[in-house]
């Protein structure tokens, strides 16, 4: 019988490790198989323990390693326990994963992660397979069909960015994954790659072979040892499959794949600079154009995506660009994989079609601010988004609906704040962040975002209010026009957002 304990980053942090070796240690002698799976995404609720039985997968949590002996004792392990208080029923039951379409996401806390086997039994490589069986071509219009857009936040369509590298003469052409996940309240890429890295090579590969490809780079941030240790794991395991490598599932495509870890920077998250990285250079933002599509790593026409949209791409080529067309709202199609975290109950993961509103996610699944206070604000979109007021909670979920409403989906990610929060202090943050990650290379953005938190100060401290609201204003403008890279050029979103929706908070 198997036992499902995550290995995932979250789990781990409070303790699974833990909890795993006490089932292991109880069980001794038993046939009973200690499964190291990803997390469910149900973050509150971790360690989340899952125990096999004839009805499917019951789960026990949060558990703490001195909780095990008692519940084995109260029959855990043969399917009983039910009375007791961490015991939840049918995973696959519980509200939190029936509100979800999980595309993405399928085998995420549901396989071993390290396991080929079970990437293989979960239908693994389909998308590959049937890719193999099209023409490069048609693989792209397969993804511009299903309407995919980057996942990074961007939200520019995969499938033509895809177009102008396959279109683009060149004998060396690569394919980057940027997972250099560093938005604040984001944490889909890591899940994804501790919990299915296998779906994330599938999906490099197709791309691969839809562009002419025969290098990839995956840029993974530093802070993710857990990530970088699932990932080159999986490559060893895909090499040694012929999943990568040459002839790849016995096709004339060659593939590899390689990690380079990231140091720290922020900015290293922005296309450009991420390659300067790849290429061993400092990381600073290249103009643009050229765009990366036609002069990127090396100068070579190179796919440069975030890890979410290249692990959407294999369910698009396994079920047909319709069936992933068929979720979502407008030019919004498909699912998404948001991230609540911040001040907020429930925080995890929740994967689903575009269209589901800010307040379903934060008060309905969410549950809410931890705090049991009322929410006040929620920033969308990672440091650089806008913030918003539980008055637009009815905003759905899609790039088109934030645009005009002034904000941005971004990557996904929701950080909750609650009544308590002092919003003049969060605009000030987002100068302050931009000062510390600025890469220096244009003037708007390096001393612009100086010049604003001493602007932010004198508001707060009741010096020329109005006049420097006004200077704030005409700062926010020099920024947004005059920055290279999204940078500078965005970190004026949460400012203004602070101030227009939480204008009291500027007071002296
Ligand atoms: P962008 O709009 O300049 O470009 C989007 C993508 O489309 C790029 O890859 C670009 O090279 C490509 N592209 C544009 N025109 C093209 C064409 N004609 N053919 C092929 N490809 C083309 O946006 P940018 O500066 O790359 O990203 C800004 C976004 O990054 C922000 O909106 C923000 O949400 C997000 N972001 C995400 C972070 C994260 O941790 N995931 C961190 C910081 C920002
Ligand atoms: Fe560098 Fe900031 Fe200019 Fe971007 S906006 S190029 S981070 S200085």
């Amino acid at each position: 019988m198997k036992v499902f304990v995550p290995r995932d980053a979250a789990a781990r942090s409070v303790r699974a490790d833990e909890v795993a070796e006490r089932i292991a240690a109880v069980a001794a002698g038993a046939d009973v198989d200690v499964v190291r799976n990803g997390s469910r995404g149900m973050l509150w609720l971790e360690p989340l323990v899952e125990v096999e039985t004839a009805e499917g997968r019951v789960g026990y949590g949060p558990v703490a390693p001195e909780d095990i002996d008692g519940l084995v004792a109260a029959g855990m392990l043969t399917g009983g326990a039910r009375s007791e208080g961490a015991y939840l029923g049918l995973v696959d039951e519980l509200p939190w994963m029936k509100r979800q379409q999980r595309l993405t996401f399928a085998r995420v806390g549901v396989v071993d992660p390290r396991s080929a086997d079970d990437f293989a039994q979960y239908e693994g490589n389909q998308g590959l397979k049937q890719a193999l069986t099209m023409s490069p071509a048609d693989v792209v219009e397969e993804v511009v069909n299903s309407g995919l857009r980057g996942r990074g936040g961007a939200g520019f369509p995969t499938g033509i960015k895809w177009r102008t590298v396959l279109g683009a003469e060149s004998d060396l052409k690569f394919v980057c994954c940027n997972a250099d996940e560093g938005d604040s309240g984001t944490f889909a890429d890591r899940m994804l790659i501790e919990g299915d890295p296998f779906a994330l090579i599938e999906g490099m590969t197709i791309a691969a072979y839809a562009v002419g490809a025969t290098e990839g780079y995956v840029y993974l941030r530093s802070e993710y040892p857990d990530a970088i240790e699932t990932l080159n794991a999986a490559i060893v395991t895909a090499r040694e499959r012929g999943w990568l490598g040459p002839n790849i599932l016995g096709s004339e495509l060659s593939f590899d794949l390689h990690v380079r870890v990231g140091a720290g920077a922020y900015i290293c998250g922005e296309e450009t600079s991420m390659l300067e990285s790849l290429e061993g250079k400092r990381g600073m933002v290249r103009a643009k154009p050229p765009i990366p599509a036609l002069e990127g790593l090396f100068g070579r026409p190179t796919v440069v995506n975030n890890v979410l949209s290249l692990a959407t791409v294999p369910t698009i080529l396994a079920n047909g660009a319709a069936a992933y067309a068929a979720y979502g709202m407008g030019r919004s199609l498909g699912t998404n994989v948001f991230q609540l975290g911040g001040n907020v109950a429930r925080g995890g993961i929740v994967e689903t079609a575009f269209g589901i509103t800010l307040g379903e996610l934060v008060q309905e699944l969410g549950g809410g601010a931890a705090s049991g206070r009322p929410v006040r604000a929620v920033q969308v979109g990672g440091p650089l988004g806008a913030y918003l007021p539980v008055e637009q909670f009815d905003l759905p979920m899609d790039y088109e609906s934030f645009a005009a409403a002034g904000a941005m989906v971004g990557h996904g990610g929701i950080v909750v704040f609650d009544e308590t929060v002092d919003m003049a202090a969060m605009a000030r943050f987002a100068f302050e962040f931009c000062a510390e990650e600025s890469c220096g290379k244009c003037t708007p953005c390096r001393v612009g975002a100086v010049r604003g938190v001493e602007t932010i100060d004198r508001i707060t401290a009741g010096v020329d209010r109005d006049k420097n609201l006004v200077l704030l204003d005409d700062l926010c403008d020099l920024m947004t026009d005059g920055s290279l890279c999204a940078m500078g050029g965005l970190t004026p979103l949460p400012v203004r957002s602070a101030v227009r929706h939480f204008g009291e908070d500027f007071q002296a």
